[in-house]
């Protein structure tokens, strides 16, 4: 079956779908991204994921045309449907550049049109791994001070990734002054001297829509939850860790930097909101 992408305001076999070279994502990494996950054809917390895009559009000052919430969510389920997704998961990848022009650091002239692309994806959550816990390791934020803007700019997250990778791990929790941002591409909870503890929104990290879904479960379940960072020196006493995200859902943490976490199996507030997520995923 051949794969039809979506670019520029028209559905296309992928093979035919072109972007000129002077794409300012390609040569500056100028433009912003979003990762959503189809359940059953329909996305899942998509006002969230419209919102988010705006506000990253907004503060790179990329023009909206042709990202309004209603178009882009109506892209998502054309191309899960129309690429045999819809019975099962997915996720769409979109992303907004600033478009081409002739290579200059400053923006290009007004009118310039953003380059407007997104694709469909099968998708098989590992859920061995999250029933199991994962390892994970520590690594210096290197990121920019806008961690808050989803940038195609992922170098950071890459290198970091890479490492883990390297280390048999699977996320790297990255840390900024003594303090754990978020991982490289989930945010990150922590469970010290009995308190569930996050980094708090700021520019420093992204503002996860999976994060904003904890935030809501945490509150239904009663369970208290501090926005306060945690720094290394409190890491080495977490008792439960897990991170979270689109295409991570709920992913307990059991070994970190080979040291193991609490009793090196998934602890209960983890369990918890990771059953309590899964029914929000999938219980619609
Ligand atoms: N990553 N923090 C960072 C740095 C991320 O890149 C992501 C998502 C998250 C979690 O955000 P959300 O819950 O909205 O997915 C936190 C996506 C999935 C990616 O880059 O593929």
């Amino acid at each position: 079956m051949t794969t039809t992408v979506y670019l520029n305001g028209k559905y296309v076999p992928k093979a035919q779908a072109m972007i000129p070279v002077e794409d300012r994502g390609f040569i500056f990494g100028d433009g912003i991204y979003e990762v959503v996950r189809m359940i059953h054809g329909k996305v899942f917390a998509w006002d969230a994921h419209a919102a988010r895009l705006a506000n990253g559009l907004d503060g790179l000052r990329i023009d909206r045309v042709g990202t309004e919430s209603a178009t882009l969510k109506a892209v998502c389920e054309k191309l899960v449907s129309d690429n045999g997704l819809a019975d099962g998961e997915a996720t769409v990848y979109l992303q907004v550049s600033r478009g081409a022009a002739p290579r200059t650091h400053h923006f290009p002239p007004a009118g310039t049109a953003t380059t407007i692309y997104a694709a469909a994806s099968a998708f098989k959550p590992n859920f061995a791994m999250r029933d199991n816990g994962a390892k994970g390791i520590t690594l210096a934020d290197i990121r920019w001070a806008r961690c808050d803007l989803k940038t195609v700019n992922l170098l950071g997250p890459v290198m970091a990734r890479q490492a883990a990778q390297e280390a048999g791990a699977y996320e790297a929790l990255l840390h900024r002054d003594g303090m754990i941002t978020e991982g490289a591409a989930t945010n990150a909870f922590f469970v010290v001297d009995g308190v569930l503890r996050t980094y708090p929104l700021s520019n420093y990290i992204l503002p996860g829509i999976t994060r904003i879904e904890i935030m809501k479960l945490v509150k239904e379940l009663g369970i208290a939850c501090e926005e306060r960072a945690v720094s290394l020196v409190e890491l080495l006493r977490a008792t439960e860790v897990f991170v979270c995200g689109t295409t991570t859902d709920v992913q307990p943490l059991v070994e970190i930097d080979g040291r193991v976490v609490g009793s090196g199996r998934p602890g209960p507030i983890t369990v918890k909101l990771k059953e309590a997520f899964a029914k929000r995923l999938y219980d619609k």
